[in-house]
């Protein structure tokens, strides 16, 4: 069998276009001169050294021992061409990186169920503070129908793919993600983020490398999508000026919650409060506006004492040379670059899901690759603070 690489220990081989851009991203931080980059380089350096690893490498615990913990690569010539006690050996590994810590503890509050909501007459109507527009409760539910309630306040929305779509899979974007991007902490923020990243995750969805509890809909989406309807949505978020819907409030009791209609969760209206612990709560700041899918609408996102700050020197690492501090990769402020999206005020819950995802191999594909040095240091309280933290910065 000839050599490879191999995503999800082995099963789905990278496409050679993704091998490219590995590349390009691990050349041009060296390029930058990024200090200790050396130090690190089995894990950053992986993809571009991989077919060459040599007797040396495959001995070093760093090596094998860690790609196997993180589970996301697998060198084809490594493990198939050494004989059963090799496959047995990598089977073992691989059955460990499924079995992570992170994936053993109930993570359920970050993905929360999809919930039908009690019968509403769909001809009810609907009106948002400050918008003289008017929708119906059944609107809401409408995939092929955004509701606009601010036309004036973002660039035009070409129609397909974002204010109608096209029926029956290419839901209209701006439905979920909002005509102003800013999404909801159930689907993600897209505003600012580069015509280039965006059209690796519409790929990365295509083609089940992103397969969480929340990507049934965004899967189909993108299934349905051709290039010209991506590179259309595409032009549109990138074009849109970077926005932070939630405010961050360090607490140890929360507000009660029930989850919604969309999985959203809203203040219990039977009131009472709950001990947080390690979660982040999220509730919308006004719950009517936010089930309307009104773009004004805020979030608070409930986490526990301490995160901000605890997430901000996880963030900065060992300083500015360190290759594993997130603006090396995420630029400065973490504002994006050409290898990383924009982590500044995205929704924490987003981002918590996200880490969690990339470490537990539910998310793959794009240039994870290059996130998996930095998930190998991180457990469930560090990730709770990386999301505070960035979700706290305004753009
Ligand atoms: C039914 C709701 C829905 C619609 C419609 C929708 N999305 Fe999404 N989208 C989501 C959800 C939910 C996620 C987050 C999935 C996850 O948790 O990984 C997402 C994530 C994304 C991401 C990844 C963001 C990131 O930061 O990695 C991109 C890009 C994206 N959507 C683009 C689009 C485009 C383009 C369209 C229209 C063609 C679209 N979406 C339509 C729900 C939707
Ligand atoms: C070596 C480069 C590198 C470093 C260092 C890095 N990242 Fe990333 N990160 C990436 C790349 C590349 C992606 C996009 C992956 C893809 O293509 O799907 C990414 C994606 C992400 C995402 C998903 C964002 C979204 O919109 O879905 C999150 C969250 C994230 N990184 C957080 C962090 C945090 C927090 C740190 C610091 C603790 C960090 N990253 C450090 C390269 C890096």
């Amino acid at each position: 069998m000839g050599k490879g690489i191999f995503l999800g220990g082995g099963v789905e081989p990278i496409r050679a276009a993704d091998i490219r851009a590995w590349r390009e991203a691990v050349i041009l931080l060296r390029d930058r001169g990024v200090g200790g980059f050396r130090q690190h380089r089995n894990h950053l350096l992986w993809l571009d050294t991989a077919v060459q690893c040599d007797a040396a490498m495959h001995r070093s615990a760093c090596c094998c021992g860690e790609r196997a913990r993180w589970g996301s690569l697998t060198w084809k010539g490594q493990f198939w061409n050494r004989g059963v006690g090799m496959r047995v050996w990598a089977i073992g590994l691989l059955v460990m990186a499924l079995a992570s810590p992170a994936g053993a503890q109930d993570l359920s509050w970050a993905y929360p169920p999809a919930v039908t909501p009690p019968p509403v007459d769909p001809a009810t109507p609907l009106r948002v503070a400050g918008s003289a527009a008017q929708f119906t409760v059944g609107d809401i539910d409408n995939y092929f129908k955004a509701m606009d309630w601010f036309p004036s306040e973002h660039p035009p929305m070409p129609e397909v793919p974002l204010a109608v779509g096209r029926p029956p899979e290419l839901r209209a974007c701006a439905v979920c993600h909002l005509p102003n991007g800013a999404g909801h902490p159930e689907s993600s923020n897209l505003a600012g983020q580069s015509v280039a990243y965006i059209t690796r995750q519409m790929a990365a969805f295509a083609h089940d490398e992103r397969a969480s509890a929340r990507t049934k809909l965004m899967t189909a989406t993108a299934k349905a999508a051709d290039e010209h309807d991506v590179a259309v949505a595409a032009a549109y978020f990138a074009a849109l000026p970077p926005v932070n819907v939630s405010r961050v409030e360090e607490a140890s009791m929360v507000p009660r919650t029930v989850v919604g209609a969309g999985a959203m969760r809203f203040v219990d209206p039977a009131g009472g409060t709950e001990p947080l612990g390690q979660r982040i709560i999220v509730v919308p700041m006004d719950g009517a506006a936010a089930a309307a899918r009104d773009m004004h609408a805020g979030f608070i996102s409930y986490v526990p004492p301490g995160s901000v700050a605890k997430g901000a020197a996880i963030a900065a690492g060992k300083g500015t040379d360190d290759p594993l501090a997130c603006a090396t990769c995420h630029g400065a402020g973490l504002r994006g670059s050409e290898i990383a999206p924009i982590l500044r005020g995205q929704h924490p819950v987003y981002v918590f899901r996200q880490l969690n995802d990339m470490k537990t191999g539910k998310r793959s594909g794009g240039q994870t690759a290059l996130m998996a040095a930095v998930l190998a240091g991180l457990d469930t309280e560090s990730m709770i603070a990386l999301a505070a933290y960035v979700g706290s910065l305004q753009p």
